[in-house]
């Protein structure tokens, strides 16, 4: 389902959200179809990422064993229990880019006997900050961590630097019974004598840069290399490397590239697609900005809904079944250097309110593909672009994004619900003079009779006065509802501040078959009913 359909315009159309900057209530009548349900939203879509890079791993979530932050077997605990506590469905892992210059072997054994080796993201460390990696955190740490979070893994394979051999070795040791072959009684005497059931692969990362710069014909070439001897022990779910989709152009010359190279043999499940909300090239900073910069980050940020049909239509062209779902592994806002929690924690930055509403927004967007999409992993979990956590030391602090992706889990698995919107776009100032922005964003799920809506008010000025009808005749009971927002949009958390952002219970109404309320300025709302 199309953004077009959800959008078709419904039964109270709003006008006069035009002239954006008048402080108003405008009223908006929605339409949910529960009796209507559409794909399954697949839980995978709420999923996570982390990376060997800046302070994601060493410190975010490895702090050692000895340390004094609570920890459970070196793994920080408070990570933990928020992970869990929003039900992270996924975990992916070593890389991104860190994952095409990975040895697997290098992070097995005792501690004390690994290797020091060399990682990518040396190159953008300041001078004189080391990143050499202590490879303390390997597969089984990683495996410790998804086995506490309750989280599937989903591990990237090293095509750029590695063998195919090295690649079905990796998945021999963490999938094959012990008591077959030697890998899995070195599992097994590395402490792991149960088989780790690995179904994710990533078959490479970004393998048109850093993941080896190729062509998507050679990258198709070397997919097949990969997989073609692939050791099923577990029924794998394997990603080939997809396109960089926040490209001006969307990248779609890989797709076809790929698919075309790909005409005769066995597709992928899964295909990755890469979106950031790129601001690097832009004067724009993450933590102080005024509205035409909050405006430019949520109009890219939106350009995803139509990456998203590109290629799902390009790659119908030669799959007409659509047996390839799309993997979104890597999404967020990535702003220019400037906001680091320290020097060596790189790519970390700030991360406000503006943030929390793009997430919303985004997760509108895929809620609203759920048949396109097997998952979505956040770049990154903690201290880094994005981030839903912030670590340093025995500070830990949850970003106003965490907070969003709470919000939405009742989504998970959920089916989708059409709602019709009918709120007219919003005339914003962005970088470069106006442009339209959606009004409102919204998207519906239902799970048991349970309806679960989230709504997103992009407007710094206008708060929607919204009534929520239901398709059918639908009645709405055991009503609740909870509001994100603040008065200032460059509101954070920090380490001082750790609750300036965070939700609030939010009045909603039953008036007769309809439920209504009160959307804020610059909000994301939540609202969840029985219906009968
Ligand atoms: O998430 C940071 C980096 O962005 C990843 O390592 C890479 O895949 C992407 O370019």
């Amino acid at each position: 389902m199309n953004r077009r359909t959800f959008l078709k315009a419904g039964a109270a159309a709003v006008g006069g959200l035009a002239a954006s900057h008048l402080a108003f209530a405008a009223e908006a009548e929605i339409l949910l179809s529960p009796g209507e349900p559409g794909a399954v939203i697949n839980p995978h879509i709420y999923g996570h990422f982390i990376e060997h890079l800046g302070g994601v791993i060493y410190d975010g979530v490895w702090v050692g064993r000895d340390s004094s932050i609570p920890n459970v077997d070196g793994i920080r605990k408070q990570f933990v229990d928020d992970m869990k506590r929003i039900g992270a469905p996924n975990l992916r892992w070593p890389g991104g880019c860190f994952a095409d210059g990975y040895h697997w072997r290098d992070g097995i054994g005792k501690v004390s006997g690994r290797p020091r080796t060399y990682n990518f993201w040396q190159r953008r460390m300041p001078a004189g900050i080391d990143a050499t990696e202590t490879n303390q955190f390997g597969v089984h740490e990683f495996m410790h961590l998804c086995r506490l979070i309750g989280a599937e893994p989903y591990v990237a394979a090293n095509v750029g630097s590695g063998t195919p051999s090295e690649f079905h070795d990796w998945v021999s040791y963490c999938n094959a019974p012990t008591g077959t072959l030697s890998l899995a009684d070195d599992r097994a005497a590395n402490g792991d004598p149960q088989p780790f059931g690995i179904r994710y692969w990533g078959v490479g990362n970004e393998s048109w840069g850093c993941g080896g710069a190729m062509r998507p014909e050679e990258y198709a070439t070397k997919y097949r290399q990969f997989v073609t001897q692939f050791p099923n022990y577990t029924a794998p779910f394997l990603v080939a490397t997809g396109p960089r989709g926040h490209s001006a152009d969307g990248d779609i010359g890989w797709t076809t590239g790929f698919f075309e190279a790909m005409h005769g043999f066995e597709p992928p499940q899964g295909f990755s697609l890469h979106f950031y909300t790129d601001l690097r090239p832009t004067p724009l900073k993450a933590g102080d900005f005024k509205a035409p910069e909050w405006y430019e980050v949520l109009l890219r940020g939106m350009r995803l809904d139509k990456v998203i049909d590109d290629h799902w239509k390009e790659m119908g062209k030669f799959d007409a079944a659509h047996r390839t779902k799309l993997v979104i592994d890597e999404w967020g806002v990535w702003y220019a250097p400037g906001s680091e929690i320290a020097p060596s924690y790189i790519l970390s930055e700030t991360i406000t309110l503006r943030d929390a509403v793009h997430t919303g927004m985004t997760f509108d967007i895929f809620n609203r593909h759920a048949e396109k999409i097997a998952m979505a992993n956040v770049a990154q979990s903690v201290n880094c672009i994005h981030s839903l956590f912030v670590a340093q030391g025995d500070k830990f602090v949850r970003t106003p994004v965490y907070h969003v992706f709470d919000m939405y889990r009742s989504h998970m698995g959920a089916r989708q619900v059409p709602v019709s919107n009918p709120v007219a776009d919003l005339n914003v100032p962005v970088l470069a003079g106006q442009a339209h922005l959606p009004g409102l964003s919204a998207s519906a799920s239902i799970r048991d009779r349970r309806v679960t809506l989230t709504l997103t008010n992009p407007s710094l000025d206008s708060s929607l006065s919204l009534r929520v009808s239901f398709a059918g005749g639908a009645r709405a009971t055991e009503t609740r509802a909870s509001v994100l927002t603040h008065s200032d949009m460059r509101a954070t958390n920090s380490f001082a501040d750790p609750d300036e952002v965070k939700p609030a219970t939010h009045p909603v109404r039953v008036v007769a078959d309809r439920l209504e309320l009160n959307l804020p300025r610059q909000a994301v709302v939540l609202v969840e009913c029985a219906i009968t």
